[in-house]
């Protein structure tokens, strides 16, 4: 476990034979939730792909950042995969349970910004990552955009903790590393971010 300035790296941490499992859950996700491209508020389609299980959906288009009940195309989200649930279970809460799992796609080329998670209604709650497939530099700040940043490879089944005074810190990924991991036969990344939102 490594911590770096309030954010817990668990590396390592989901064996690849579960990797295998959520993945396989994952497809049936997108099967009933297909992954679309967000626009920014600035009105550019982003680069990660996008889809989401749970109570809510995260979205974003010219109006802002927000949660969402239904995919974009009026479908039901569906429920997040059991085997997703078991690390926020073993990692945060076995009693509240996160009410989304944002599901990112990361193709060649994909990266995004630094940004905060700040769209959920009470920060107590951490946020929950999980990363599968292709390496990524993560890049971890502050609680201000200004402050210094420090980087940090995420490998496929390494499950970061964001917590406490990391809860509202700017992260970001600066790329990727396509085609470096087995997990996705057509190579890319997919990380898992689970939150309380309300
Ligand atoms: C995110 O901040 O939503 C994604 C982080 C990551 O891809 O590791
Ligand atoms: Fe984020």
């Amino acid at each position: 476990m490594l911590r770096l300035g309030g954010f817990v790296i668990h590396k390592g941490r989901v064996p690849r034979a579960r990797q295998e499992e959520i993945v396989g859950a994952l497809r049936d996700v997108a099967a009933a939730a297909p992954f679309f491209s967000p626009l920014t508020p600035w009105g550019k389609p982003m680069r990660v792909r996008m889809t989401s299980a749970g109570r809510y959906g995260w979205f974003s288009d010219r109006r802002g950042y927000r949660y969402i009940d239904r995919h974009p195309a009026g479908l039901p989200w569906p429920p997040i995969p059991d085997p997703v649930l078991d690390e926020w279970r073993a990692l945060v809460s076995a009693e509240r349970l996160p009410d989304c799992c944002l599901v990112n796609f990361y193709g060649e080329g994909a990266r995004m910004g630094l940004h905060r998670d700040a769209d959920e209604a009470d920060f107590s709650w951490p946020v929950l990552s999980i990363s599968l497939g292709d390496p990524a530099t993560f890049r971890i700040g502050g609680r201000e955009r200004a402050d210094p940043t420090t980087s940090v490879q995420l490998e496929s089944g390494d499950v970061v903790v964001m917590g406490g005074e990391a809860r509202l810190a700017y992260h970001g990924v600066d790329r990727i590393r396509f085609g470096r991991s087995p997990l996705l036969p057509e190579g890319g990344r997919i990380n898992l971010t689970l939150r309380v939102v309300d």
